[in-house]
């Protein structure tokens, strides 16, 4: 989502005459778009902050003029005012909800001394104010993010989103389809629905009512050009059955879902505050492989969290071994400011927590080098978005979004094609293309 966010920074800046450049020597503003999720993000703001203000000083010497820092982003929304007391040669801070604000604060800090903050939670939402999306970000311009719902009303027990992104959200069905339809107009060819919990969604159908992301999915996909349409970050709870249904129903939705579930113990779950048991999770995915049998499950999982005995950590483990995972993302747990779980008894040992987080990796990496070995031999539509390295070459991904690698000519660029799996590379697929025969 900050990938996201800061193209659309850069969208309203560019009225004013700011365009990117490649590093910050040669920036007249820099903008530190910061996460906050976890104490090593928030951690790296100062560090970078420090280097920032040395070019910054660098540049004034050679008589390049003054260089604005800005931090935007949730570290900025959480901790703004030790930023200003920490870094006091910040001149903007802002949250993630207030960038539509950006030209007015930039001018502000222009003429005023002293720091510029902005981390309300404003009434009216950004992207009504915000400019079109100018071109997207990924992959020569073939695949996009695009920010559909944001913030989260769920509160678990040791997440700071709720706190620096605001409550949820949802865009409005007319304003996403009008930016996918600029998206595919201007060549994208896959578009990723992003927010925090995309499966809340509930945006105004435009006719008094509000849609599901399964109704959005069924708009978006009868956009031309439009091939492929993938969300994250989903809740379990929020798979509701016309969710499912469309994963059966809507050929353009992807075969690859992110569901993260934190934990396999029930007992962890509660504490969590995730609302659900590790049975239902079990259940949820039983019924999306049951209307898609070809959906592989990609999920997040904490280790450590407070109360985390043994038994509960290789409950987590068996919950992996039970379901299988073609990826996963996993973290130490890292007591945030103000969440419950961080004030809460029987903290693990950071020790406990490398021992049980090598184990848990270990796991899902058996896991997902058995799914990509398991590609070697079958056929997978590839979306073709460049050359690859070698002369002749090009690659693409897949859809469970493995790099793949064949050999064939430019014009498969930006179109989806038949690949014959052949080998498996450390982190890519090679393959060979099935041509079509043209009919007589
Ligand atoms: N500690 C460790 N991991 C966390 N996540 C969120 N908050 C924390 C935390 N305090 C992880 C969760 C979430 C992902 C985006 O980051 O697994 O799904
Ligand atoms: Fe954080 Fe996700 Fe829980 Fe919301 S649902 S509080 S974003 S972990």
């Amino acid at each position: 989502m900050n990938v996201y966010d800061s193209a659309r920074m850069t969208d309203v800046l560019r009225p004013l005459g700011y365009a990117p450049v490649d590093a910050p020597e040669a920036a007249d503003m820099v903008i530190l778009n910061t996460c906050h999720i976890r104490e090593r993000a928030a951690e790296k703001v100062f560090s970078e902050l420090g280097r920032l203000r040395k070019i910054g000083e660098e540049r004034k010497a050679a008589g390049l003029g003054k260089t604005v820092i800005a931090v935007a982003g949730c570290v900025a929304q959480a901790e703004g005012e030790e930023i200003l007391a920490r870094a006091p040669y910040v001149d903007i801070v802002l949250g993630p909800q207030t960038y539509h604000r950006l030209p007015e604060m930039v001018a502000r800090a222009a003429r005023a001394g002293g720091a510029v903050i902005d981390t309300d939670f404003p009434v009216e939402t950004k992207f009504d104010f915000l400019p079109n999306a100018a071109a997207p970000q990924t992959e020569g311009n073939l695949t996009a993010f695009l920010t559909i719902q944001e913030g989260c009303d769920k509160f678990c027990s040791f997440c700071v989103v709720p706190y620096t992104r605001g409550a949820e959200t949802s865009r409005s069905v007319a304003s996403v389809i009008a930016e996918a339809q600029r998206m595919a107009a201007s060549g994208v060819r896959e578009i990723t629905l992003l927010g925090q919990n995309v499966n809340a969604y509930h945006g105004d159908d435009g006719e008094g009512g509000s849609a599901t992301l399964a109704g959005l999915a069924g708009n978006l996909a009868l956009i031309p050009g439009l091939e492929r349409i993938r969300y994250t970050t989903s809740h379990p709870r929020d798979v509701d059955q016309s969710l499912i249904d469309a994963h059966r129903d809507n050929a353009a939705l992807m075969p690859f879902l992110h569901l993260p579930v934190q934990s396999g113990s029930d007992k962890i779950l509660k504490a969590m505050n995730r609302g659900h048991t590790a049975q239902e999770y079990r259940e949820v995915v039983r019924r999306l492989r049951e209307a898609r049998p070809d959906l592989a499950l990609s999920s997040d999982f904490i280790v450590g969290h407070p109360g985390e005995t043994e038994e509960d950590f290789e409950a987590t483990m068996q919950l992996i071994r039970d379901i299988g995972f073609a990826q996963a993302f996993s973290f130490k747990y890292s007591p945030r400011p103000g969440t419950p779980a961080a004030g809460q008894p029987f903290q693990v040992d950071e020790a406990v927590k490398d021992e049980r987080l090598q184990k848990l990796q270990a796991l899902l990496r058996e896991q997902q080098d058995a799914f990509n070995a398991d590609m070697v031999g079958r056929t997978l539509p590839v979306l073709f978005t460049g050359r690859g390295r070698k002369p002749g070459q090009l690659s693409g991904r897949s859809p469970y979004l493995q790099p793949v690698h064949v050999e064939g000519p430019d014009e498969l660029i930006g179109q989806i094609a038949q690949v014959a799996i052949t080998q498996r590379l450390t982190n890519s697929l090679a393959g060979t293309l099935i041509r079509e025969r043209a009919c007589a």
